[in-house]
């Protein structure tokens, strides 16, 4: 097994087309360059080091060089030296020429604030105690039939939806978002997506379920493999490296994947799998996993917020992108995910379960959608629907303090862990 301790050594760099030595055959290896890099090395202190390179050789002449001739202004559209400081107004979501190194001056600070609340939210999925759950999965009669299926689904289709979330915003979605501001949340929700997919790999792990039965749930179960292809289908153009920004149809391809991915994916397709595991925890069963999903609706009820104000921001900047054909094109996105969202309701309740059932399920759907649809400035589609689970918005607005330190079970390793 390979520790760090293997590597306390430097070692010199190998090519990246040599195979990588198997770990029985790597310490003699290591062992062995790092008595040849002691032989060779400049001396270690900076004052030593500053003459006694051996004449003509090699790496610190090379780097020092190297240095001298560094040009600090190599493409003058990454550093312009000597360029005027940023101004506000220039500041744009998408499409913006201005120095996107430079977070502040803020232009967004719902960007900014977001940011700030989502550390002040942070949590990890091992500061939650499984111990009951482990017991009651195991025991035959914890737990009924449908109620099994509920977990077993929701953590199929959830291990790996906010993989595909974190890769659409990582490779698809940041490079096209030209503001320093709403990269930094960006950046910050790719952490919470990676929590995410942690806490369902922790809740499997603890349970002792088939790892590769749960993982591969999105590619053999037809209402889990049918939510997570319609994602899919809104990533592939976008995160194409020949894809660019700036015209019309281009614009528009953008928003349709931000609204897919925020409005959608994270603000439907979340919500029956949601709705069940913490009902699931109201009703005392499997109440390590509910509080697991409970911190991360949390997360996701910012994720989806942030998504809304950005897309609305990209509306009132690019007004000529909102055109009447597009708007019935995204009602349609939004009426598609919660047929979605429906089927997967029926295929995972085929009877009632845990005090609700699909038609309930569906009915709340509904009210879901009319909220996506009026936050993004469309006309809602089912007048008059109603929430027939209103504990869910409660929930949704959890403070950390609330429960939190009752279950905590570890503390956070900080800079005690660091030695100089
Ligand atoms: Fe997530
Ligand atoms: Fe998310």
């Amino acid at each position: 097994m390979l520790s760090w301790d293997d590597f306390e050594q430097p070692s010199q760099p190998k090519k990246a087309t040599e195979p990588r030595p198997a770990p029985e055959t790597l310490k003699p290896e290591v062992a062995e360059q790092s008595a040849s890099y002691e032989a060779h090395s400049a001396p270690a202190s900076p004052a030593a080091q500053s003459n006694a390179a051996p004449a003509g050789s090699s790496a610190v002449e090379a780097a020092r060089a190297a240095v001298a001739d560094l040009d600090p202004a190599p493409g003058l559209e990454e550093l312009e030296m000597g360029a005027a400081r940023i101004q506000v107004d220039e500041k744009r979501i998408i499409n913006c020429r201005a120095d996107l190194n430079q977070l502040v001056p803020f232009k967004y600070d719902w960007a900014w604030q977001k940011y700030l609340d989502g550390c002040a939210n942070h949590w990890m999925p091992q500061e939650v105690n499984m111990n009951k759950d482990v017991s009651m999965w195991k025991d035959p009669e914890g737990l009924t039939a449908d109620e099994r299926r509920i977990v077993e689904y929701s953590l199929g289709y959830f291990s790996t939806a906010d993989s595909l979330v974190a890769n659409n915003l990582v490779l698809a979605i940041y490079r096209h978002i030209t503001n320093p501001e709403c990269r930094q949340y960006i950046l910050r929700q790719s952490f919470e997506e990676a929590i995410h997919t942690h806490a369902y790999q922790y809740c499997v792990e603890s349970l002792g379920m088939d790892e590769g039965e749960v993982f591969n749930m999105y590619r053999e179960v037809p209402s889990v493999a049918k939510k997570a292809a319609w994602s899919l289908s809104h990533t592939q153009s976008i995160g194409d490296p020949n894809f660019k920004t700036g015209t019309p149809e281009t614009d528009q391809e953008l928003l349709r994947n931000l609204i897919a991915f925020y409005a959608v994916t994270e603000g439907i397709f979340f919500y029956c799998g949601f709705t069940q595991i913490l009902s699931m925890g109201r009703r005392n069963k499997m109440t390590g996993v509910a509080e697991q999903f409970q911190y991360i609706l949390r997360d996701e009820s910012m994720h989806l917020n942030f998504g809304i104000d950005v897309i609305n921001q990209i509306k009132l900047e690019n007004p000529h992108l909102w055109t009447a054909e597009f708007q019935q094109e995204v009602t349609q996105m939004i009426l598609e995910g919660m047929e979605l969202e429906v089927a997967y309701a029926r295929d995972t309740m085929p009877r009632g379960v845990l005090g609700m059932n699909a038609s309930m399920m569906e009915e709340y759907l509904h009210f879901i959608a009319n909220r996506r649809l009026s936050q993004l400035g469309l006309k809602e589609q089912f007048p008059g629907a109603q929430n027939p689970f209103p504990w869910m918005s409660e929930i949704m607005d959890l403070r950390k303090e609330k429960n939190f330190f009752e279950t905590r079970v570890i503390e956070y390793q900080t800079g005690g862990a660091l030695q100089w």
